[in-house]
């Protein structure tokens, strides 16, 4: 979480449950900005109470490993007003929850909030589909589509912040 003194980014995924997409996007979020010497401030919450203090799904988890990230040590948490206060990009997983998350959004909020997917060209307005009902594919198919926009958005926040010698 940042605090008043902190300027690093702050990024937030969101989806439904918290237990399989957005968990999915914070470790590819963390992975790619690992590997670009990037240091934000990272986590994922659901706009629904469904699975408050659970691990991931366990097919998140795994699809994530496949892939050399670790989830399984997060825990679903719900969107809170707070939230908009202490980062600074929110990004919603489908147009659902982008709405959700608009509709909570408190009137000294900072964040920008946008669909995730609208950061990568030629998937602008479109969802990452939500795998919860249906088998490992779609979780496969989740992970590419999380991958491509974080990879989008560490090249996005990495242009933002000018080199020591600018
Ligand atoms: P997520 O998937 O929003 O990607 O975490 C879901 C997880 C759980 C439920 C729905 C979607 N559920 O209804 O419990």
């Amino acid at each position: 979480m940042l605090g008043n003194d902190d300027k690093r980014t702050g990024v937030l995924f969101v989806c439904l449950g918290n237990i399989c997409r957005s968990p999915m996007a914070e470790g590819a979020f963390r992975s790619a900005a690992a590997r670009a010497g990037l240091d934000c401030v990272t986590d994922s919450v659901g706009t629904a109470a469904y699975h408050l203090g659970e691990a991931p799904d366990d097919r998140a988890i795994a699809t994530a490993a496949a892939h050399d990230v670790d989830i399984s040590g997060l825990r679903g948490r719900q969107l809170e007003a707070e939230d908009f206060r202490r980062f600074n990009h929110i990004f919603a997983l489908d147009t659902a929850n982008l709405f959700a998350i608009k509709a909570k959004a408190p009137l000294d909020g900072i964040a920008k909030v946008a669909l995730l997917m609208d950061l990568v060209k030629g998937r602008e307005g479109t969802a990452v589909k939500d795998p919860y009902y249906g088998d490992m594919k779609g979780f496969e198919t989740a992970w590419k589509d999380v991958s491509v926009a974080a990879d989008a958005l560490v090249k996005m926040i990495a242009r933002k912040i000018p080199a020591a010698n600018d």
